[in-house]
């Protein structure tokens, strides 16, 4: 046994610990007893890593920590004394008396420890070819271990945790610089509350989010679905306060890993067997749009557009001046307000306005409740503004702002923010945004749907609301639309229920078979007596539910 070295002191280390040393190959075990000296190293056993001294770069101090083995750029994965650097060589990294793991200076000094409270008999320090350095007990339990203390790197099989109930974190911290390892201001953990995201913080700042977990994926990182497999990400919330992410990349064989960088940046690097070096295959800003808030509350990001930032529909400016000179921070502001706003109780009721493929804003409260109910327990609260529905997580609820709204061109979430009903009805092309009123919207419109509406009627419908010719009502599950159509070769006017988004809207129920519209002036709507009718454009009934 012996350590891979080279160093000059050699000949001390030999003095030192007498029998158990060989040159020229390598260990992955630091017993009592014994020193790593500067230009030592642990290398694991497998030869993917190695544990010694380092200078990052220009700098000329020494820091000791675990680095990958046999490639040509100095790649450091965690760093012992961040900020207690050594001014020279003179270091060594020892198992101190009460068995903890110590870098101590040339004079001695302690300038780290593994800080363990209760001592440790005959323990060894051992680097795994994960990149683990687990510090064990003679029983060779672990009792203390590199990757329970991050630093800037996530390693396949590491846990990045937090445990509010303890106030326990396990999250990495950038460097400074790309040449000084001490601590930096951006920090990327979990937060486990009610629905689990990984946060990027510069110092106390959000900076970016990953959007919730739906058990597979992060949903607001577009392309996550695509490398899912192979990452093998998963991330473990028992209880609303605990929570950790781990990945395991599926081929062993290829070495990869994430960092957070200095300035901020969380990549995914992976060894290039074409040129020996690591090369970027993610990153979490990959443009303006991915900074936190970028747009303000109530504004939408979209990297496709110029300018990236627009008010969400129904929202203006909160500041015109600074939003057209591209001062964005201060967001939008809604236009007209909701009706408990107005103190109207007895008017016009809001609505929902779906947007589609767009990452989920922040501050999403979870609501135990069913999909088809999860539109009016939104509209139910006065203060909630916004909902979606995600398969894999439930019903969310917004309060208070929406803010970090992105819009993606694939994947992300149809979210339903809440407006008054005259913004709703105000302008009716948005693209790709359909007008749901509210009545209808939360009903599975079904074949039965008819007593559904009868049922939902009273409470709901107010006098003077009416879908009419060109508008729709999607169902909850987006598996049925209400509303008016032709049939092909046909240019008068039917109401009825189809399959959304199915080849050729197949019709499943048909209102005024007999009695179609002859014009495009038709309408639904609740008639005096209470019963469904369709109106043509003249206002006369022409079909009724009675
Ligand atoms: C460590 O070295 C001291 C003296 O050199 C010796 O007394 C002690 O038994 C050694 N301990 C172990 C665990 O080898
Ligand atoms: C190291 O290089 C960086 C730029 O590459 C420079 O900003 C820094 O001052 C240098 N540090 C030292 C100690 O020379
Ligand atoms: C180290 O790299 C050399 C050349 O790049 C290669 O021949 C050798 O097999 C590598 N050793 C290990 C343990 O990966
Ligand atoms: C390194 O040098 C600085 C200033 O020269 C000093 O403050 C610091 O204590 C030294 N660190 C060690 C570990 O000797
Ligand atoms: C190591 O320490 C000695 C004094 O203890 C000092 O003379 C020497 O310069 C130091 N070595 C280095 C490389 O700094
Ligand atoms: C160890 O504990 C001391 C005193 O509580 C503290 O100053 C130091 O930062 C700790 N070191 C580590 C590596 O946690
Ligand atoms: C310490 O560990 C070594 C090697 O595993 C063993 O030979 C020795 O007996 C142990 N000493 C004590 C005090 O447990
Ligand atoms: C991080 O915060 C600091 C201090 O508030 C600020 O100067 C810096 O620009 C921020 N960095 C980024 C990338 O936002
Ligand atoms: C794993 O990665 C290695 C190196 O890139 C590659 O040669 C091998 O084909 C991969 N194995 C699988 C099962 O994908
Ligand atoms: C961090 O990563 C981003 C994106 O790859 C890159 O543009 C930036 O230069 C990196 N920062 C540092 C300090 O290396
Ligand atoms: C943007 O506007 C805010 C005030 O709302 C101001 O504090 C900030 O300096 C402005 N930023 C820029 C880049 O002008
Ligand atoms: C609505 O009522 C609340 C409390 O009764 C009052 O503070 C608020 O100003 C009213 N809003 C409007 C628009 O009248």
């Amino acid at each position: 046994m012996g350590f891979r070295h080279n160093s000059r002191s050699m000949l001390q280390l030999f003095l030192l610990i007498s029998s158990c040393f060989s040159l020229g190959f390598s260990v992955d075990t630091l017993r009592f007893n014994q020193s790593i000296r500067d230009s030592d190293f642990l290398v694991s056993n497998g030869q993917n890593l190695k544990f010694g001294f380092f200078s990052p770069g220009n700098n000329t101090h020494r820091y000791v920590g675990v680095m990958y083995n046999n490639i040509s750029a100095m790649t450091v994965v965690w760093t012992a004394n961040r900020d207690s650097p050594l001014n020279d060589s003179n270091g060594t990294v020892q198992i101190s008396s009460d068995g903890n793991l110590v870098i101590l200076d040339g004079q001695m000094g302690v300038v780290w420890s593994s800080n363990l409270s209760s001592s440790v008999t005959n323990s060894s320090v051992r680097l795994l070819d994960t990149g683990n350095l687990v510090l064990q007990n003679s029983d060779g339990r672990i009792v203390w271990q590199s990757f329970q203390h991050a630093s800037d790197s996530f390693m396949p099989n590491m846990r990045i945790m937090t445990d509010l109930s303890t106030n326990e974190r396990n999250m990495l911290t950038s460097w400074r610089s790309p040449n000084d390892p001490s601590l930096g201001s951006f920090t990327a953990l979990i937060e486990p509350l009610q629905i689990p995201q990984l946060f990027i913080r510069n110092g106390s700042d959000p900076y970016w989010r990953s959007g919730p977990w739906n058990g597979q994926i992060f949903i607001g990182v577009p392309g996550m679905e695509v490398n899912l497999y192979q990452n093998g990400f998963d991330l473990v919330n028992d209880n609303p306060e605990t929570a950790y992410l781990t990945f395991s990349y599926v081929n062993i064989s290829v070495l990869t890993y994430f960092a957070l960088n200095s300035s901020g940046n969380f990549q995914q690097k992976l060894l290039s067997h074409r040129n020996g070096d690591w090369e970027v295959t993610w990153s979490s800003i990959q443009n303006e749009c991915d900074v936190y808030g970028k747009c303000g509350s109530f504004g939408s990001c979209n990297a496709r557009d110029n300018p990236i930032c627009t008010c969400l529909p129904g929202f203006e400016p909160k500041n015109i001046d600074e939003w057209n000179a591209a001062n964005w921070s201060n967001g939008c502001t809604r236009r007209t307000p909701l009706q408990s706003e107005r103190n109207d109780s007895f008017g016009e009721i809001d609505g929902f306005l779906e947007l589609n493929r767009v990452k989920l804003p922040d501050n999403t409260r979870w609501s135990l409740t069913l999909e088809a109910d999860c539109g009016s327990q939104c509209l139910n609260t006065s203060s909630c503004i916004a909902y979606a529905f995600y398969t894999g997580i439930g019903c969310m609820l917004w309060n208070e702002s929406l803010i970090d709204v992105q819009k993606f061109s694939s994947g992300g979430a149809d979210l339903y923010i809440r407006l008054a009903y005259s913004e709703l009805h105000k302008k009716r092309n948005w693209t790709s945004i359909i007008a749901t009123t509210v009545v209808l919207g939360f009903i599975t419109i079904s074949v039965c749907t008819l007593f559904c509406l009868k049922w939902y009627r009273a409470d709901r419908f107010t006098r003077g609301h009416s879908i009419r010719d060109g508008e729709t009502i999607i169902s909850e599950r987006e598996r049925f639309a209400l509303g008016f159509f032709s049939p092909q070769g046909s240019s008068v006017r039917y109401v009825g229920i189809w399959y959304y988004k199915v080849a050729n809207e197949p019709v499943v129920w048909v209102a005024n078979r007999e009695t179609p519209v002859l014009d495009n002036g038709g309408a639904l709507t609740i008639g005096n007596d209470g019963n469904l009718i369709v109106l043509n454009g003249d206002n006369n009934i022409i079909w009724s539910s009675k």
